[in-house]
């Protein structure tokens, strides 16, 4: 039986490298906030207590912990001391909590739940710190191991002398140890040191005096890396969108130009989908099998069925669920709006607020106009339709299953099923006007060259 898990996520520190109003651990990796991928990997390893420690007056991020987590996951460092003094600061939150301790930084998005797994894993009777081998140590704690490579201590680069600094394993951030034993050591760390903080890292050499053994395991440097500004948050996007990318592909999904084509974390595309260059996909996208997206289209927020033909230039917008068969073509704007089996918007469309029956066909520049500077207003249109080209449909209007609408028609009134709606002037035709209107031209200029 594995023992019951707490997580505490450190998000006090000011950030202030972002040059940012927003706090740094909100800025988004592949469309979700620094800390929710935290809080995600806490969720995932099965942590039964979850905890972030907020800088007070963080409002924005009080309330992003209470809508993820509730207002019980909310612990405020009163002033960032250190990191050790951070994680004291979640103890009243944490309570009477009996198992393991994993403390993970918000700032560090990229570590995967095998990663946690494998540090708890080599939990002995001291902490587990997950190490990396970056290829700059620069400013990383190093990790001082003894000749069994069993873990004595961790020093800060600034507080390192040349040998240690020389050490090429370094600390991630990552903690963990038995609850109990964890909070006790990280409450006896002083703050003597370079920077005059109490560092987390500290209960390491604590535990050792204690005749402790501390473990660590190994992370890739890609996964650990900490992201500090923004040169570092593109860094860790970059790396987001590859994971991304591969496992799309190893799911079966086809990208032409793979480093062309945007993720979001939440992007579900089932094999045989094509996704050609130029691809962004927002927030909410879910696409089932055998569907082609175009170059250049952009699509958040819609769930498609299979075998859909999307793009090229297309602009599918929240709300939108097309059924199988669908065809949206270039530049057609979809905004919530269903479309049933096969139903088709070949060109240069805004389709909003509509409800669009199977095998409907929408005309070129079809628009429909579903906003009064207001309130949005619905249109429904039935199975088996035809919207004539430049169609302007005033909702909320319905069109009638097979009905058609003529070309360049406004519709303002409900169309019956299989009847045909001519809203638009008659065409009024003059024979020999042409003709007339040239010759007096060509009259009134001879005489303009003759004076
Ligand atoms: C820390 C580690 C270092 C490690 C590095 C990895 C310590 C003492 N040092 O250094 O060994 O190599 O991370 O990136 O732990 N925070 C608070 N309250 C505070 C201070 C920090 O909540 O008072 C939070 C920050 O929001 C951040 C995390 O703790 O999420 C790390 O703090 P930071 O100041 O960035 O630590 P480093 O100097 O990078
Ligand atoms: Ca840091």
């Amino acid at each position: 039986m594995t023992r019951s898990r707490a997580v505490v996520i450190l998000a006090a520190g000011q950030g202030t490298r972002m040059k940012s109003t927003l706090p740094k651990v909100l800025h988004k990796v592949g469309g979700r906030e620094m800390l929710g991928w935290a809080i995600s990997v806490a969720r995932s390893i099965g942590a039964a207590r979850i905890v972030v420690v907020c800088a007070p007056g963080a409002d924005v991020v009080h309330n992003y912990v209470r809508k993820e987590l509730g207002e019980a996951a909310i612990a405020i460092q009163s002033v960032p001391l250190g990191t050790a003094h951070a994680l004291l600061a979640a103890k009243s939150a944490l309570g009477d909590f009996d198992g393991d301790l994993a403390v993970l930084f918000a700032d560090t998005p990229l570590i995967k739940r095998e990663t946690i797994e494998n540090l708890l894993a080599s939990l002995t009777s001291g902490v587990s710190v997950l190490g990396f081998e970056p290829e700059e140590p620069g400013a990383y704690g190093r990790l001082v191991l003894d000749g069994d490579g069993s873990l004595l201590r961790i020093v800060e680069a600034k507080d390192a002398g040349e040998e240690e600094k020389r050490i090429t394993l370094c600390n991630s951030g990552v903690m963990c140890g038995d609850a109990q034993t964890f909070l006790r050591l990280v409450g006896a760390v002083g703050n003597n040191n370079a920077k005059g903080e109490y560092y987390i890292t500290d209960v390491v050499g604590l535990a050792v005096k204690e005749g402790r053994r501390n473990g660590f395991a190994r992370a890739a440097a890609e996964e650990v890396a900490g992201v500090n500004g923004r040169a570092e948050l593109a860094e860790a996007e970059a790396v987001f969108q590859a994971r991304a990318r591969t496992s799309a592909m190893d799911g079966g999904v086809t990208l032409r130009s793979p480093e062309d084509v945007f993720f979001n974390w939440d992007t579900e595309l089932a094999n045989d989908v094509i996704v050609e260059p130029g691809v962004i996909f927002g927030p909410g996208v879910r696409i089932a099998a055998g569907s082609i997206i175009r170059g250049f289209s952009h699509l958040e927020g819609v769930v498609i069925g299979e075998n859909c033909e999307i793009g090229p230039f297309a602009r599918l917008r929240p709300g939108t669920q097309l059924g199988s068969k669908v065809k949206i073509g270039n530049f057609v704007e979809v905004k919530k709006t269903h479309m049933g089996e096969g139903a088709k918007a070949s060109h240069l469309s805004y389709l909003g607020d509509a409800e669009i029956g199977a095998a409907a066909n929408i005309g070129a520049g079809t628009i429909t106009c579903n906003y009064d500077g207001y309130d949005k207003f619905k249109t429904v249109i039935g199975p088996g339709a035809f919207i004539g080209s430049n169609t302007a449909l005033v909702a909320p209007v319905t069109i009638g299953s097979g009905a058609y609408t003529g070309s360049g028609s406004v519709v303002t009134h409900d169309v019956e099923p299989d009847a045909l709606a001519l809203g638009r002037a008659r065409q009024e035709v003059k024979l020999g006007w042409a003709t007339r209107f040239r010759a007096g031209k060509r009259a009134a200029q001879s005489k303009t060259s003759e004076d």
